[in-house]
């Protein structure tokens, strides 16, 4: 069996911070998201894993994740050459795949708990497709399954009118029938070749469709609030220790409590942390407040502020902010400082579609 991951598309929902960073190389739990799923197929004994990148993000992401062999796999990176739907992905690596079983992953889905039940039920059930199903309150942003009895009768993609409550997440195994499949569906309206009409295809021609349901957590994560919601998760299961973890520095004059991860170099002076909460290497975290569900990357500078649920990306400085900051996302080396000269006024250098909310 190998594996496909998906690292391209524009992150669009995710600006600024994907202006200039792709969105799978986000932090969640400071590991990039997309690193999840290569652990996952890494965990289930898949060796082959082809990542498909797009032009513009293949150095980022070639650079990011190397040959693999940090997770004891071989990558084989496959040109998107454009962004023309999930099931062209599929399309273009044709070659790469040959005549074998795959796992096709969406880089942008992360899921805790692994994905090797999900291989178990595909080769019980002897199906030609496996879908991982979700229960989720607005199914209309997905792919939706129509079923009746215990079968897959039907699958559309983001339809206005759902005909179940579920979504079919970005994890799908396959055997060699979907190249049938993605080779005869002709581009929806916004001109993708939707993986859903592939499934749809499938049922249609009689393959055998089967399904899981997840019974772990899993979550898309299109918008920063889903972000910020992936952290929590993942944060809380991710770190299992109730005892902190302390590879770097606490002063005596710091309390520390509940999950909570101190990398190596990271410093505590004089600092409340609450967890979960994972503090990135060469960090220092002076006279502050750190509070639950909160991500924050390596060689930042927190100082005289409070921070809760968020996520700080690399080298951002935060010192001396008044108020708590909280459900925020701050790219990489952001700064939030108060003025201390005259006029005291609010000064901002924002990116594009940046947004600050003030009290
Ligand atoms: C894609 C698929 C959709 C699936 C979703 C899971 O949607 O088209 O069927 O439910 O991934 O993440 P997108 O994230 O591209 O909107």
């Amino acid at each position: 069996m190998k594996a496909l991951i998906t690292s391209g598309g524009k992150g669009t929902r995710l600006r600024p911070i994907t202006h200039t960073s792709n969105k799978h190389l986000i932090p969640i739990a400071n590991k990039p998201m997309i690193h999840f799923a290569i652990e996952a197929v890494a965990e289930a004994g898949i060796k082959d894993v082809g990542i498909v990148y797009n032009p513009d993000t293949g150095d980022e992401i070639k650079k990011a994740l190397g040959n693999g062999g940090q997770w004891g796999i071989n990558i084989t990176y496959i040109l998107q050459e454009a962004p023309l739907g999930l099931a062209h992905v599929v399309k273009v690596a044709q070659d790469f795949i040959g005549n074998d079983s795959f796992v096709f992953y969406l880089g942008d889905n992360v899921v805790v708990g692994g994905i090797r039940r999900f291989i178990e039920d595909f080769s019980k059930q002897k199906s030609n497709c496996h879908l991982v199903l979700s229960k989720v309150k607005d199914p209309e942003r997905f792919g939706v399954p129509e079923i009746k009895g215990k079968k897959i009768v039907g699958v559309e993609e983001k339809p206005k009118k759902p005909k179940s409550q579920y979504a079919v997440t970005g994890i799908y195994l396959y055997d060699p029938s979907i190249f049938e499949a993605v080779n005869s569906i002709k581009p929806s309206q916004r001109g993708e070749l939707e993986i859903s009409d592939a499934h749809h295809y499938l049922i249609k021609k009689g393959y055998k469709l089967g399904y899981s349901e997840i019974t772990g957590w899993w979550k898309d994560t299109g918008k920063p609030e889903d972000l910020l919601e992936a952290n929590r998760l993942t944060l809380d299961r991710v770190i299992g220790d109730d005892e902190p973890v302390l590879r770097g520095k606490v002063d005596a004059d710091s309390d520390i409590a509940g999950k909570v991860i101190i990398e190596k170099g990271a410093q505590i002076i004089k600092s409340n942390i609450r967890g979960p909460v994972i503090i990135g290497e060469n960090t220092i975290i002076e006279n502050s407040y750190i509070g639950p569900f909160t991500s924050i990357y390596y060689d930042c500078y927190i100082k005289n502020s409070e921070v809760e649920y968020s996520i700080i990306l690399e080298k951002c400085k935060i010192v001396d902010v008044d108020v708590r900051i909280e459900r925020s996302l701050l790219g990489r080396e952001a700064e939030i400082v108060k003025c201390n000269s005259k006029p005291r006024t609010q000064k901002f250098i924002i990116g594009d579609q940046s947004i600050v909310e003030l009290v």
